[in-house]
């Protein structure tokens, strides 16, 4: 079987467009909100949005953010309803709540059709920017493509809050460069399934991507490595002498602004990453003085992999401390996050075993091992950010060594490092890469296009818990939420960024929003066809799925086994055969329950969709052999 190539997607994008505006054209009869929100209840009964619906903002300004961005967005659907100075019959109305409504908090809202019009309340203008996000998915699935003159809506109610305040999206814009347009495109995926965080990882080995004016070398040397595009991530060789250095780009502070008022109009906070100590060869191709003393290593903006990344910044120079305080220097006035991501994940040590200043410092301040020493520095810089009234956050090396009890934990290695965190009093936010990181293959790797060489399926995205009923409650209110990470090691489009995102951004957003209770993965598998038809329309790229079935089994009193099949695209059909070839009709069977089998068979799967085979034979062998 050959691999399916980036541009094959393109295929399936214009095979879903087709389907698009399925039904009687602009009556929308089920509400398909992901993530799914904390309450909902359709009503009999229906509103006419069209033409004549006027609009109204109650309690505030004509002027106000939220004024502003539905008044823009909905331009871009054709309608310019014209404003009412009150609530009046076939309105939709926009109202700031006079009292506070506890159960809706700062981010929630309330959503009412009914046959006056459509009143989307809050207690703040983030809650009615979520309700607006919510009413944008009741229209019919093609919107984004489709004029339409009117849209019937069921009468409805939906009251809904998050569940955790931590939404994160991360982009790795170091391993590839990402442009403004493509950054603000992935905002604007993020604000579509309320998604608040965004971590930004603007440096690593592999580029530099803020602009600093006190260290100037950062741009014009950090910021660029050989172009080696053509070749996969893993096969990339090192840069030889004179070849020029014409891939990459750093963002100017303009940018920056630019991105974090765009974010800001999102409800989107902008966390940026600066990785301390390691991941810094593209500092120190710029500046080698900031590396250590007895290591004779030049360091260029790596390309390719970067394992065993040794490249780390000098922990026994002052002039490295400095550094670091004059780059904070820059970045907070860029960006008003209360939170800032100081990396500290996967640096070797080898240098500071080796180097006498860093040996030096160990000593002066009696540690016995360099991941104190880590702590140490990471803790310089903590201080001077808490002077600057902001806080950090950093990866679950941190755990290594003293944390302050301020600093927030992301554990990336697991969910371990967050429950030790969370137990130990920190704040955690949880990215453990068996649920978050969606760099990885979202199915079997010989039908997807080149990725991280391990395996991360929506549906077991969806299994996703930010804080498993194992945790005790007073350790679980550490857990601020949880966050999806993409690696760019080998995405460097943004289409390729929201095929490897979609659907599993999906699978995040409802893990991080929906109370625990009202997740269902049946239902949110079928939400997910109009949504996929909503990404079509919006031109967005995404992966139409893995057509790998999933096999769980149980063994019965009598030693046999319950078989149970689960798939993860909506309207796969798939058969199975026990102990045979599953290819001949006569042998397998369309599977519609589950089914028992002895101890020591193998179940064979096979599947369907839109009338034709999808992948290939899959089989499971069922409990000893
Ligand atoms: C990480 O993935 N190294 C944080
Ligand atoms: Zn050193």
């Amino acid at each position: 079987m050959t691999k399916i190539r980036l541009r094959h997607f393109v295929l399936v994008l214009a095979t879903l467009t087709l389907l698009v505006g399925c039904g009687e054209k602009g009556v929308v009869t089920t509400l398909d909100v992901l993530p799914t929100p904390a309450y909902q209840n359709v009503k009999e009964g229906t509103f006419t949005f069209s033409g004549s619906t006027r609009i109204c903002f109650y309690n505030m300004g004509q002027n106000s953010e939220t004024a502003r961005y539905v008044t823009r967005s909905l331009r871009k659907m054709h309608f310019r309803p014209s404003l009412s100075g009150s609530i009046c019959d076939n309105c939709l109305v926009f109202s700031l709540n006079d009292t506070t409504a506890s159960d809706l908090g700062d981010e929630g809202y309330c959503l009412e059709v009914n046959g006056a019009g459509i009143h989307v309340s809050a207690n703040t203008e983030t809650g009615l920017f979520y309700g607006y996000q919510t009413l944008l998915q009741l229209l019919p699935n093609d919107i984004a493509r489709t004029r339409y003159s009117k849209i019937v809506l069921p009468q409805c109610i939906i009251i809904d809050a998050p569940r955790f305040v931590w939404r994160g999206s991360h982009l790795d814009v170091s391993r590839h460069f990402f442009s403004v347009k493509a950054v603000k495109a992935h905002l604007d995926l993020m604000a579509m399934y309320k998604l608040n965080r965004f971590h930004w990882h603007l440096t690593d080995d592999h580029g530099w991507r803020i602009e600093i004016d006190k260290y100037p070398e950062l741009n014009d040397v950090g910021s660029w490595r050989v172009d080696r595009s053509d070749v996969p991530w893993g096969e990339a060789l090192p840069a030889q002498e004179g070849e020029p250095t014409n891939y990459g780009g750093y963002y100017t502070k303009e940018e920056i602004r630019d991105v974090v008022q765009y974010a800001a109009e999102r409800h989107i906070e902008v966390i940026p990453e600066v990785e301390i100590p390691g991941h810094c060869a593209a500092i120190l191709a710029s500046y080698p003085e900031f590396g250590c003393q007895e290591d004779d290593t030049t360091y260029q903006v790596q390309i390719g992999p970067y394992w065993p990344p040794r490249a780390i910044l000098c922990a026994g120079s002052d002039t490295v401390i400095q550094f670091l305080c004059d780059i904070m220097d820059e970045l907070v006035p860029l960006f008003p996050s209360t939170y800032f991501h100081i990396g500290g994940d996967e640096a070797l040590k080898d240098n500071w075993r080796r180097c006498p200043r860093c040996q030096a410092r160990l000593r002066e301040l009696g540690y016995d091992d360099e991941e104190q020493l880590q702590g140490w520095m990471i803790g310089r810089v903590e201080n001077y950010l808490k002077h600057h009234g902001k806080r950090i956050v950093g990866w679950d090396e941190m755990l290594n060594s003293s944390v302050s009890p301020e600093a927030t934990v992301m554990s990336w290695q697991g969910m371990q490092g967050g429950l030790k965190a969370a137990a130990r009093g920190n704040d955690v936010v949880m990215a453990p890469t068996e649920f978050c990181y969606l760099d990885y293959c979202q199915g079997n790797p010989d039908y997807q296009p080149l990725a991280m060489p391990c395996e991360l399926s929506l549906r077991k995205v969806y299994d996703f818990d930010p804080a498993p009923t194992s945790m005790p409650a007073s350790d679980a209110r550490h857990v601020l939420g949880g966050q999806a990470n993409l690696w760019t090691e080998y995405i460097n489009t943004l289409e390729h960024a929201q095929y490897m995102l979609l659907p599993r951004l999906c699978a995040v957003a409802e893990c991080v929003w929906t109370p625990r209770d009202k997740k269902d993965w049946y239902a949110f598998r079928r939400k997910l066809v109009g949504h996929k038809q909503r990404f079509a329309a919006l031109g967005y790229n995404f992966c139409e799925g893995s057509f790998k079935p999933v096999a769980f089994t149980r063994q019965n009193p009598d030693g046999t086994y319950q078989v149970t099949l689960d798939w993860e695209v909506e309207g796969t059909l798939v058969y199975y055969s026990v102990d045979s070839n599953p290819t001949e009709e006569a042998n397998r069977q369309l599977y519609t329950a589950p089914f028992n089998v002895p101890e020591g068979s193998v179940v064979y799967t096979i599947s369907f969709y839109d009338g034709k085979q999808r992948e290939e034979v899959y089989n499971f062998p069922i409990g000893k052999r």
